[in-house]
């Protein structure tokens, strides 16, 4: 039996929206839980939310909204975005669920009894943004180097954790362990840290100045530091002491999280989980950011990616793709629409979507689209067969994987991809299509290409499972869970000759950019009661928006765009718009309807349809409504 597997993502605060950084995160997770379940190990994956302290607190207070009502309103919003994301995760932890909050005082007292943790006044300085002490030397020109505000200084009496003590301890296990923080760069920015003496770390808050917390289970006055709350998820989700899932699990424990917060998981977790007496998890994968066309992604710029805007627009899996291949796992990384078109009309339309095209149609003008079958002796001879290249590409994309390489792991099948269109060429099948005698070599050909794509199928799941699915549909496979095992991907020859398969399909349209309207992507698909971001503007600004009056003439659903209808109005001249709707709307529902659109809108191109202006629909999450007019209105009148 192969070991199993644990893997978590950070539990997101819930002070902000779900973001592009949130969802890399969580679909890694999810790549890394589907990819070990392809070896048939037994795999658990934790996310969920981070829901005390101050940040929270004022986040609540500006929405005019209880602690309570606010997390679970924000909490609601991260659960419902993973599945959407095909993010099949097996728990989501809230950090005030009761069992969690019981956890983290029973090891609060663990700890308090075994004598690491006293009672100390203490003065310092204190940034209410992060939530935590700085010291001098941690400030960048005497400021937070995340919020860029000066500390403030507080003086306070409060329960300090004596990390001082295990810091060699530290030293040695991560010079022992010589994967337990990677990429390399991380650890090393551990181990720098740790040559310093460690201060003991401030683990409550005074209830004077925040009661948002899990109570201190020894003094009624304090709750506990959000940090040592938050990090306890992981042992608490998996039910320590005695839970099964914590005795299977947990001794494969990897985490991945971003740089931000290295220090609280490469140097507070370790030294929690070993003052509490419970192992050291084993691995600790640290990514960088994704800026946003070159700066960090923040509300006052207004440059938030919001992943759900993506996926309506290019599809679930080409931005799932997107974000495994343009990110070097441990690198910062830029994010851009431009950058993800071209990766998807590159890599995805012409690569893999041609292949895939390529060799279908091939089976369906030669075969009759009936999976042909392979002459051994013949295969021996021709000695063109793609078996030995596949089983080395499956090795190496496991190895890669395994590390987290995963833009490594895409290009190796890449290359394979890039192999099979020069064998194709070498091998000329419509050469050999011309020949009777040739029938036995061409049959070889198409049976290698097609078992070539099956693989492929399987090495794409874990990134792309919608179109790893369809691909081997279109092979004439019954898509199951075994399919994709990486045993069955090793067994060469499991198509079955004489199998009809059905009528080919375009994996990935094309898709044009025209000018920067796809480039603005914030908050498009803000639910109603999402937190207002958005600048005040002046009458002036709003008078540039150019509302009319339109009739819907007629409307189609846009092919593999799950969203998309294309509408054909009569705006005083005749128009064609793209809207995001059909998840609410059937085209017969809105022929004949009188709809408002934004008509100066620069022109842009969505799947391949040039939209000319932009309907107004109020969206949430269980769908959209069309804004309307009372009475019926000449279409091209201006509303003001
Ligand atoms: N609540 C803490 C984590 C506690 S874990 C015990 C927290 N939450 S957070 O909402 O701020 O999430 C931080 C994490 O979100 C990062 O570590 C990373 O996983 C993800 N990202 C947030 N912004 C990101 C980018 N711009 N780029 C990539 N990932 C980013 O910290």
């Amino acid at each position: 039996m192969p070991d199993p597997f644990y893997i978590t993502t950070p539990i997101y605060y819930v002070n902000a929206r779900p973001h592009l950084g949130h969802a890399y995160t969580t679909i890694v997770a999810d790549v890394a839980s589907r990819f070990h379940a392809m070896r048939q190990e037994e795999t658990f994956f934790l996310t969920g939310t981070d829901e005390h302290g101050d940040k929270v607190v004022q986040a609540a207070k500006k929405e005019n909204l209880s602690p309570r009502t606010y997390v679970d309103k924000i909490s609601e919003l991260f659960k419902a975005l993973w599945p959407e994301m095909n993010i099949k995760y097996s728990h989501f932890i809230r950090t005030t669920d009761a069992y969690h909050m019981n956890l983290v005082k029973q090891i609060m007292q663990k700890i308090y009894d075994s004598g690491d943790i006293y009672f100390s006044e203490y003065e310092g300085l204190y940034c209410f943004g992060c939530e935590r002490f700085y010291t001098e030397r941690e400030l960048v020109e005497g400021k937070c180097p995340d919020h860029e505000t000066p500390p403030e200084p507080i003086k306070e009496s409060n329960y300090f954790f004596k990390m001082s003590r295990y810091q060699d301890w530290l030293i040695d296990h991560i010079h022992n362990h010589s994967d337990f923080i990677t990429p390399k760069r991380y650890k090393n920015e551990v181990l720098s840290f740790l040559k310093d003496p460690l201060e003991d770390l401030c683990i409550s808050r005074p209830k004077s100045r925040l009661k948002w917390g899990i109570n201190l289970p020894f003094d009624k006055d304090y709750v506990t530091y959000v940090w040592f709350d938050a990090l306890l998820n992981y042992v608490s989700a998996l039910g320590y002491p005695d839970g099964d899932r914590f005795k299977t699990f947990w001794p494969y424990a990897q985490h991945i999280i971003a740089k931000d917060i290295l220090k609280p998981h490469g140097i507070y977790w370790p030294i929690i989980l070993k003052a509490a007496g419970i192992p050291v998890y084993k691995k600790l994968h640290v990514h960088g950011y994704w800026n946003v066309d070159q700066s960090k992604m923040s509300k006052t710029i207004g440059n938030v990616v919001e992943p759900l805007h993506l996926k309506n627009i290019y599809g679930l899996d080409a931005f799932r793709f997107f974000l495994m291949r343009d990110m070097t796992f441990g690198l910062d990384s830029n994010f851009s629409e431009e950058a993800l078109i071209h990766r998807i009309n590159s890599d995805l339309a012409n690569d893999l979507g041609n292949l895939f095209s390529r060799v279908l149609a091939m089976v369906h003008k030669y075969f009759s689209g009936v999976v042909p079958d392979v002459d051994a002796e013949m295969e021996q001879e021709l000695e063109l067969g793609l078996k030995s290249d596949a089983l080395k590409v499956i090795g190496k994309f496991e190895k890669h994987m395994a590390k987290f390489a995963f833009n490594k792991a895409i290009m190796v099948v890449w290359e394979f991809i890039n192999h099979m269109n020069k064998y194709i060429d070498i091998t000329t099948p419509w050469v050999l299509a011309k020949k009777k005698s040739s029938r036995k070599q061409l049959e070889v050909v198409i049976y290698n290409l097609m078992e070539s794509l099956r693989v492929i199928s399987g090495l794409i799941y874990p990134i792309m499972p919608d179109t790893a699915a369809a691909m081997q549909k279109h092979l004439g496979i019954e898509p199951m869970e075994q399919a994709f095992h990486t045993n069955t991907l090793k067994t060469w020859k499991t198509l079955k000759p004489g199998t009809q398969i059905p009528k080919s399909i375009t994996l990935f349209p094309r898709i044009e950019y025209q000018g920067d309207r796809m480039s603005s992507v914030e908050q498009k698909d803000s639910p109603a009661d999402a937190l207002p971001v958005k600048p005040e503007i002046t009458l002036d600004v709003l008078n540039k928006v150019d509302l009319r009056v339109a009739t819907v003439l007629h409307a189609e659903v846009v092919p593999r765009a799950k969203k998309l209808l294309k509408l054909d109005i009569d705006m005083g001249e005749k128009r064609t718009i793209v809207a995001g709707i059909s998840e609410s709307y059937s085209p017969e529902d809105l022929e004949g309807r009188q709809v408002i659109v934004v008509a100066n809108l620069k022109p842009a191109k969505l799947m391949g349809i040039l939209s000319n202006g932009m309907l107004l629909a109020a969206v949430e999450k269980s769908g959209s409504a069309v804004a309307t007019l009372d009475r019926k209105i000449k279409p091209g009148t201006p509303l003001r």
